[in-house]
Formats: structure tokens, sequence, C-alpha cells
């Protein structure tokens, strides 16, 4: 099958690797780079497990072409960490007791962060519609909603 060069930043790394053109960035993420916290749900677009930001935005990697992202900066939940210190959100999820299983919480915090960036946290409601692309089957919403306020300020 045909494929392609990609050099993209990931966590503030520079990687070029070549890869078939029909991988997802979430299988080159997981199975090239074995940055496996981006978790694989539906693969199909509806769950938001794979969630990570590709220059600042929320994407679903699930759908999105790694041949596509040349030049992109990519961020995940391995990268969000500053050494041994956790990001405010991944805190305030420990805090606020925001997951039972924990497989959709990488994407959730992801999304998370994307949401407090873009500034839609100005109440329960508009954070719980930002983040509806992001699925908990332990229905854990209200916690996950009350530490991204939290971080949000
Ligand atoms: Fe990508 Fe579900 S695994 S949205």
């Amino acid at each position: 099958p045909p494929s392609s060069h990609v050099s993209l930043t990931v966590n503030g790394t520079r990687r070029t690797v070549t890869v078939d053109n029909r991988t997802s960035l979430l299988d080159l993420l997981r199975e090239h780079f074995g940055l496996t916290g981006s978790k694989k749900g539906c693969n199909a677009g509806a769950c938001g497990a794979c969630t990570v930001l590709v220059d600042g935005r929320r994407v679903n990697s699930c759908l999105t072409l790694a041949v596509r992202l040349e030049s992109a900066e990519v961020t995940t939940i391995e990268g969000l960490a500053d050494g041994d210190r956790l990001h405010p959100l991944q805190q305030a999820f420990i805090d606020e007791d925001a997951f039972q299983c924990g497989y959709c919480t990488p994407g959730q915090i992801v999304s998370g962060v994307g949401c407090i960036q873009e500034g839609h946290t100005g109440s329960p409601e508009e954070i719980r519609e930002w983040m509806s692309g992001n699925i908990c089957r332990c229905g854990c919403y209200v916690k996950i909603v009350r530490a991204v306020e939290q971080t949000a300020g």
C-alpha cells in the first residue's frame, strides 16, 4: 500500500516517520510511538476517548489521517504534565474523583484542556455542551464538569 513520510511534533519532540497512508493519528501515536494514553474506544469518532490537540485544537485522532499532519504540533495526555507536576486539570480529576473505570479519562482531560483554552467554561451547562463529544459510560459527568470548572477558575 502507498506510504508517505510525515514530520510532526509530538509533545514537544520532533518525529519523522514513514507510514501507510491509511494510518490514523491514533494508530500512529499508539503503535508507532508507544503513546498508549490516547484510547481507542469506538475508532469511529463517536466516543472521544482518542482526543488529542492538533495545533491547539481538539480532534478525534481516530478520524485524523497521520499523513495530513505534516509540521503539525500534537499534544497528547502524556504531554500535559510538567515533569512530576501534574497539569492542574489532571490534579482536579483526582481531587474531584472524576472517573470510575478511567478508560475515557485521557480523552476527557485533553478535551477539558481544549475547552478551557477555548473559553467555553462560563457555566456547567456550557462545559457539558462543549465536552459533549466525550462519552463516559460510568456516568461521571457531574464530577468531570466540576473538575473543568474548578481548573478554569
Ligand atoms: Fe476516536 Fe472513539 S476512538 S472517537
